[in-house]
């Protein structure tokens, strides 16, 4: 379900998502990004896995629930949202009032999109005992099919706060699901859905990596594969695994997620080392297509014109809003 409607007011959007506009090579982005948020009373809020220039710009950086937080309570005009789709849309689910933006339009998430509304939902009918906790990387049209929204740092709070014996249908993400039935002691039904960044991380190439670094930990992000999850020494969200690695006294760590989070975990603890657990491809890191179609560029661009903007019908939104407010109000329970 594409909720997204482009302004075109000012100027188009290209197909791919995004204002196509050459810029002087000699502007100052870092310069004119500070301008124009304050000309515009605009916050940038930026995910781990956005580059490092990006990082740097933003005005908050977080987990995805960390995100949700800082969107809600925003009291900037101006939301620019540096990650996903289903991220800015979050944000705007729950703060409509201000303008939010996303550099780049089509920079989506495939574990969204293994889980179309039309097919959940016939997935739900089979299964009319049982109620729906979602991952927030999904659409609004998944959000307003579920009865509450998890994110990786409250998961297990979001899950338990249902009794044992509820049946439970857990979407989108298999990996996590089948971790969650694993710790907690659930048999939730999951949807075969998964994300193309945590899947392809290579065991073989892990276990090559342990053996040149015998005193190195392996932390990993919970949409990673279960053979990979087993060997892990610590298993979180993204805030999650920056703050073990800032906690825990190894020297050394192998970084089962995403590159862009490394970024901050060496400005954190610069005397440590950070090796980003290889894909099981010709690649020695493991790059999110997605999030890394954002670019210094463009979020110059995008505050500068105003687009593209995240506009929602307001039946959705409210739909969608419900079971997200129910996972900020056990999040809040659970000191989260
Ligand atoms: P968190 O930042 O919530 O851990 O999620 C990771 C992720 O894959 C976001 O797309
Ligand atoms: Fe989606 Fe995976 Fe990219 Fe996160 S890392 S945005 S889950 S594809």
């Amino acid at each position: 379900m594409n909720t997204t409607k482009i302004n075109i007011a000012k100027k188009e959007l290209n197909q791919n998502g995004f204002l196509d506009i050459e810029l002087d090579p000699t502007l100052d982005l870092f310069a004119e990004i500070e301008r124009l948020k304050k000309e515009k009373n605009a916050v940038i809020l930026a995910h781990y896995y956005q580059e490092p220039d990006i990082q740097d710009v933003a005005d908050y950086i977080g987990d995805s629930l960390g995100l949700a937080q800082r969107a809600e309570k925003t009291e900037a005009a101006m939301i620019v949202f540096a990650g996903v789709h289903f991220m800015a849309e979050t944000a705007k689910i729950l703060n409509p009032g201000k303008k939010v933006l996303i550099p780049d339009l089509n920079a989506g998430c495939s574990l969204s999109d293994s889980c179309p509304p039309a097919l959940f939902k016939k997935f739900k009918e089979e299964h009319p005992d049982h109620v729906v906790v979602s991952y927030i990387n999904c659409s609004a049209g998944i959000k307003a099919l579920s009865d509450v929204i998890c994110t990786s740092s409250n998961a297990k709070a979001v899950v338990e706060s249902f009794p044992k014996d509820q049946p439970i249908i857990f979407a989108p993400d298999r990996n996590l699901g089948a971790y969650l039935n694993k710790t907690i002691g659930r048999n939730m039904v999951l949807w075969n859905g998964s994300c193309i960044v945590h899947e392809i991380f290579s065991l073989e190439k892990i276990t090559r990596l342990k053996v040149r670094h015998p005193k190195a930990k392996l932390i990993a992000h919970p949409e990673c594969e279960e053979a990979i999850l087993r060997f892990a020494d610590f298993i979180g969200s993204t805030t999650g695994l920056l703050k073990y690695t800032q906690s825990d006294s190894a020297q050394e760590f192998i970084v089962a997620t995403e590159t862009g989070i490394l970024h901050q975990m060496m400005k954190a603890s610069p005397q440590k080392t950070f090796i980003p657990a290889p894909p099981d491809n010709s690649c020695a890191c493991n790059d999110c297509p997605h999030m890394k179609r954002n670019t210094l560029e463009k979020i110059y661009l995008c505050m500068e014109y105003e687009l593209p903007e995240i506009v929602m019908e307001e039946e959705l939104r409210l739909k969608a809003k419900k079971p997200i407010d129910r996972m900020m109000e056990i999040s809040r329970m659970a000191g989260l």
